[in-house]
């Protein structure tokens, strides 16, 4: 029999897992509460960015496929293994993970799930979540179903999201017996039979591992910031630091990029819902560490601006800055707790005039901050600019030539937030440009 598979909450990760379900051959239904969403996404149009996924929702949904509802009754009666990818985001009243899409979408399910099915956690969750919903289903289920819970975490990245999905470096399941195990292994057979690694585990674990994976990502980039403070305020080189430790296989080279600091939906969330979990375990001192790469984090956002500032002589009211990217990260258009989106901000409510351009990311930056000048190209974003500043290494921005950018600016300032630019070809002309990890002659320490 073939694979019937819902897919409840059809944001970022539910959408591309729903399509990439259906790109393995299963029938699949995505479930969202969002009905304007559903019908976008029923049309074959997805309300992000993200390369390669619009190309095969629109090939699933016209294939019949991959189909969209807001009905959990259809999904239970139609699908038997059930993914839930809907949203943990940080709650109002503090640090820890709001669970109440989970939680709800659990419940919804039981209540029309009538006989055998399975489902499958792929939300970021804190540890013990599973064991918590495990119980919940003991409870709640209605008589004569038999419900099997597992957990299934994600690692996709945005921009590259499709790949990361249907070629990942590895799959986890959190199981607690022998039949949810081979449901999974169905469901991801073409997967596998590529050689991609399998670890099978318990819930714990499978819940530890995404938000470890993270936490270790967001150590990694405040590592090498923290070594950019050290290098701002003696010398020294931070790239050249990072690809000489980088040589060791085990450092690696990868998230060792110091620049304006992390930010998206996941990096800055997850590692302060690990903190608050674990205190709640009775294990404050545990992650202390992690307070520590959060605050190195926002720290770069603080010293991107005071760069600004002293490249203006300590005067930024009035002065014109052009800001090149506003997104988290190049090839999205997520400006989720985005370091760029927040010092063009603080720019602004310091007073500048600030004008953005960003490839993807204007219309989502504008809906959060209305009041900065959003323009079409870096030409107009850097037209008659005081200092302009790089802040999401766009491949469009890489590209940027000095002499290229000398013809629309003001004065010939720049700030490389992340360190993509050859600063030797554009001190060569009379640019006054630096960025992260560079000891800046005219700061006032
Ligand atoms: C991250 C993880 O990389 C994924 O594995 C995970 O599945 C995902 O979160 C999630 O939990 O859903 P993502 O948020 O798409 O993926 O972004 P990353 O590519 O990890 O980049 C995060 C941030 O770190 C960006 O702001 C990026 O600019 C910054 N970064 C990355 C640096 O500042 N330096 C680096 O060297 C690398």
């Amino acid at each position: 029999m073939s694979l019937r598979i819902s897919v409840i909450g059809t944001g970022y990760l539910g959408a591309t897992h729903a399509a990439c379900m259906a790109e393995l051959g299963y029938d699949v239904i995505g479930v969202d509460v969002d009905k304007e969403k559903l019908a976008a996404l029923a049309a074959g149009i997805l309300p992000f960015h993200e390369p390669g996924l619009p190309e095969l929702l629109r090939k699933h949904v016209g294939s019949g496929r991959l189909r969209f509802t807001d009905s959990y009754e259809l999904a239970a009666n139609e699908a038997d293994i059930h993914f839930i990818t809907v949203g943990t985001p940080q709650r109002a009243d503090g640090h820890g993970a709001d669970m109440q899409y989970v939680d709800d979408s659990v419940d919804s399910l039981l209540e029309h799930i009538t006989g055998e099915a399975l489902i499958v956690g792929k939300s970021t969750v804190p540890v013990g979540t599973a064991r918590r919903l495990a119980a919940r289903i003991a409870d709640r289920a209605r008589p004569g179903s038999e419900v099997a819970l597992a957990w299934n975490p994600e690692f996709l990245r945005e921009g590259f999201a499709v790949k990361d999905t249907l070629s990942p470096d590895r799959l986890v399941y959190g199981v607690d017996g022998q039949q949810p195990l081979a449901l999974l292994r169905r469901v991801y057979a073409p997967i596998l039979s590529a050689g991609t690694p399998e670890v099978v585990t318990d819930w714990e674990t499978a819940e530890l591992v995404k938000v470890a994976a993270n936490a270790f990502l967001a150590t990694k980039i405040s590592f090498i910031n923290a070594f950019a403070e050290v290098t701002e305020t003696v010398g020294g080189d931070i790239k050249t630091l990072a690809d000489a430790i980088g040589h060791d296989a085990r450092i690696g080279r990868k998230f060792l990029n110091a620049g304006v600091g992390f930010g998206g939906g996941c990096l800055p969330k997850d590692i302060r819902a690990l903190q608050a979990r674990v205190s709640e375990l009775g294990l404050s001192h545990t992650m202390g560490f992690l307070a520590e790469v959060d605050q190195i984090n926002l720290r770069r956002r603080d010293r991107v601006v005071s760069l600004a500032q002293s490249m203006l002589g300590g005067q930024l009211p009035g002065k014109r800055v052009g800001v090149l990217g506003v997104t988290f990260k190049p090839d999205s258009d997520d400006v989720r707790d985005s370091p760029a989106l927040d010092v063009a901000v603080r720019l602004f409510n310091a007073g500048a005039e600030v004008s953005v351009y960003d490839p993807q990311g204007n219309a989502n930056a504008a809906g959060r901050f209305p009041r900065l000048n959003y323009v079409e190209s870096w030409q107009e974003a850097a037209q008659d600019a005081d200092v302009v500043l790089l802040l999401t290494e766009w491949q469009e921005f890489r590209q940027l030539q000095p002499e290229e950018l000398a013809e629309v600016v003001a004065e010939r300032r720049l700030i490389d937030g992340r360190n993509v630019l050859d600063r030797a070809a554009w001190r060569e002309i009379g640019w006054d440009i630096t960025g992260p990890g560079e000891k800046y002659p005219q700061e006032e320490l």
